[in-house]
């Protein structure tokens, strides 16, 4: 059973066009999360990990299964993935996590009440090349320590993650190891695991888009642009004045939209005394070309 608990660090939206050129192929991102819980309440596993292809889940393991277990369609995928083996790694992943999170308690002195440890690690590809890549941490929610590949260090983020960087590199081949995994291991895999997942993460659901408008007598008209049942997730929204990208006064997130869709909307007043023509421009790899939708209402 998948027990999903509050997600306190988002997957990050790695930089990269809104619309891949033709020629170019991605991105695509593996990620994985890892959450331990020093009490866990009833039901809740104390550590559990889940592997993403893009934003979509992959694969899970806890603590009490204990076992790597592939989801949605790749339940149905053969020969991806050496189920045995990713199991006993994550279980040596989690005994690793573990104390590190018993160790941050130790050094808070925290051992009343129930604390979380998060960590959140993944690369992109685009056109077969590695394009981004991160490693994070969080405690009780805040922001504890991440790597930077470039130095290469871990960088505290919280005073106490000044112990967790002594012990994470205490010796120099910890610190290349973790580089190398980023930049070479994480990418390979991807790449292997792309092999079987093209048709999966390759749907393409261009946006539905809705403008509506709200007038209020002698103040700005408020104009609204819905885009709606997008997949994937990456969109550009903007509203336009005469052709310049207006800046939005609201919205802008990125909101779930059932089916593993998405939604998103952008506002903006109108002076009562403003002529110009305003748009919604609307990009997004299921269209084929950016979709303009002019605002109409003011006779
Ligand atoms: C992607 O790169 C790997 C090694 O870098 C190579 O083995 C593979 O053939 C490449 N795939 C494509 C589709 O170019
Ligand atoms: C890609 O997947 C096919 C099966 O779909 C498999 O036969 C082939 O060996 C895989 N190639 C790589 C490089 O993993
Ligand atoms: C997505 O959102 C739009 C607008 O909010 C709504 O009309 C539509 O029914 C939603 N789709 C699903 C599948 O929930
Ligand atoms: C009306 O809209 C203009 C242009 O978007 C904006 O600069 C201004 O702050 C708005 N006024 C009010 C009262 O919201």
């Amino acid at each position: 059973m998948v027990t999903m608990v509050p997600v306190l660090l988002s997957l990050p939206l790695l930089l990269g066009p809104a619309v891949p050129q033709e020629t170019q192929v991605g991105p695509y991102s593996l990620a994985f999360l890892y959450t331990g819980v020093s009490r866990p309440s009833k039901g809740l596993p104390r550590f559990q990990a889940t592997a993403f292809l893009n934003d979509k889940a992959f694969f899970h393991y806890d603590s009490e299964g204990r076992k790597a277990e592939p989801l949605g369609p790749w339940s149905q995928v053969e020969g991806m993935e050496d189920w045995e083996k990713e199991s006993q790694l994550q279980k040596a992943r989690e005994e690793i996590f573990l104390v590190t999170l018993k160790d941050i308690m130790d050094y808070h002195k925290d051992s009343k009440g129930s604390h979380t440890f998060q960590g959140m690690f993944g690369c992109e590809i685009q056109n077969n090349r590695s394009t981004g890549a991160f490693w994070r941490y969080a405690y009780d929610g805040q922001d504890f320590i991440e790597f930077n590949k470039e130095i290469p260090a871990w960088v505290p983020l919280d005073p106490a993650a000044l112990n967790t960087k002594k012990k994470w590199e205490a010796e120099k081949v910890y610190v290349q190891r973790a580089k190398a995994y980023l930049e070479e291991e994480c990418p390979e895999m991807l790449q292997r695991y792309l092999n079987y997942s093209r048709t999966h993460l390759d749907q393409r659901d261009p946006p539905s888009v809705s403008v509506t408008s709200h007038v209020a007598p002698g103040r700005n008209t408020t104009l609204k642009c819905l885009a709606y049942d997008f997949y994937p997730q990456r969109i550009g929204l903007h509203w336009t004045r005469a052709g310049e990208v207006q800046e939005s006064e609201a919205g802008g997130e990125i909101l779930p939209n059932g089916s593993g869709t998405y939604q998103s909307w952008v506002v903006v007043g109108v002076p009562p005394q403003d002529r110009a023509p305003y748009s919604c421009l609307v990009e997004h790899s299921g269209l084929a070309q950016p979709l303009t939708v002019s605002w109409n209402g003011r006779q």
